[in-house]
């Protein structure tokens, strides 16, 4: 079969023959890959950075897609760590990881939006006690899973959404997505009474806003539930010890490990239909598999989705 194959990790996949999987035991089967989107996780496996990897090479990255089952239907499926993954005509396909979509159902707009989409609706659902009615924060707002964020938490009953970042233009395109607000970095010490943050930057931008955000704060004893998502501002961040005593701060994080499997595969169903019933705004960008060499440090706000 073709395949995206990481040799080095410095050096971007290369579209290239590679043996085709084999399926081991009753839980697995080979299937054809749709749909696999160019996730920023997708990047950091097959640079070797992400906190899962684990030096093994060769690799073929992706860690989730579309694909096409034994009975012919199309599934959107997560796959166990692996170096078998997406960006490829065919994977492995095992028991439980699964879920059956809809018929008529736009593979790319699956497999552009799950990833992004997921991560804040199970830092929601499955990290904290979110009640309808709580205020949220989402920090690095204008990319795709913040994107995302802000209208799953309207979707989940958010009483008040509001959106930051550092790019004004993009700010403004969340208010039809449904952001009440918008505010740039500097202006964090505005959302210091949110009950949520949902925070795709970490690095020094975080620990910024704390101390914006906590030392203005009101009722510095009702818990703020910071949820720590993403890392594009930096994989530490220099958190000063006041801002965990000085208000009833919360951090917990979200992601794989964090979330037992089975939980995440509990929330597909449901996220599923909200993405197939259109219910949020997916930014995809079909791109074929051969390409992936030219479009791998292509800068796009649309999530590439690679087609085999
Ligand atoms: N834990 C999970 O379950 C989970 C799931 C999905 C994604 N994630 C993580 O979430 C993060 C975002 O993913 P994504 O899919 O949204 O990526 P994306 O579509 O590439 O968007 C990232 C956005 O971050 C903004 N950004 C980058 N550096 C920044 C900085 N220094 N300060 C402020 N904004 C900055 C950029 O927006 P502007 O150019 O407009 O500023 C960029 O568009 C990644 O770290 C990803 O790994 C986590």
């Amino acid at each position: 079969m073709h395949a995206a194959v990481v040799s080095a990790f410095d050096r971007p996949p290369r579209y290239q023959e590679f043996p085709d999987p084999v399926a081991q035991g009753a839980d697995e089967a080979v299937v054809e890959v749709v749909a696999a989107g160019l996730h920023p996780r997708v990047r950091s496996q097959a640079d070797g950075s992400h906190y899962t990897s684990t030096d093994e090479l060769p690799l073929i990255p992706g860690i989730d897609g579309v694909v096409r089952g034994p009975d012919g239907r199309l599934r959107y499926t997560i796959l166990d760590d692996t170096t078998l993954g997406t960006l490829a005509e065919r994977t492995i396909l095992r028991r439980g990881r699964s879920i059956v979509l809809p018929e008529g159902v736009d593979p790319v707009a699956v497999a552009a939006a799950m990833n992004p989409a997921m991560s804040s609706w199970v830092a929601l659902r499955r990290r904290i006690d979110f009640r309808r009615g709580r205020s949220v924060l989402v920090l690095g707002a204008t990319g795709n899973a913040g994107r995302m964020a802000v209208q799953v938490a309207r979707k989940l009953g958010a009483s008040r959404v509001i959106g930051a970042g550092r790019n004004p233009a993009a700010l403004e395109a969340l208010r039809p997505l449904g952001a009440d607000e918008v505010l740039t970095l500097g202006r964090l010490a505005e959302a210091a009474d949110v009950d949520v943050v949902l925070d795709y930057l970490w690095g020094e931008p975080a620990a910024t806003a704390m101390v914006d955000m906590i030392s203005t704060r009101k009722e510095r004893s009702d818990p703020v539930h910071w949820i720590q998502i993403g890392s594009m501002a930096g994989l530490t961040s220099p958190v000063p010890s006041a801002a965990l005593r000085a208000a009833r701060l919360q951090i917990v994080g979200s992601g794989i490990g964090s979330v037992d499997g089975r939980e995440w595969l509990e929330e597909l169903p449901q996220l599923v239909d909200a993405v197939t019933e259109g219910e949020f705004d997916v930014r995809a960008k079909a791109v074929p598999l051969k390409d992936v060499e030219q479009v791998w440090a292509a800068e796009t706000d649309d999530r590439i989705v690679l087609l085999p």
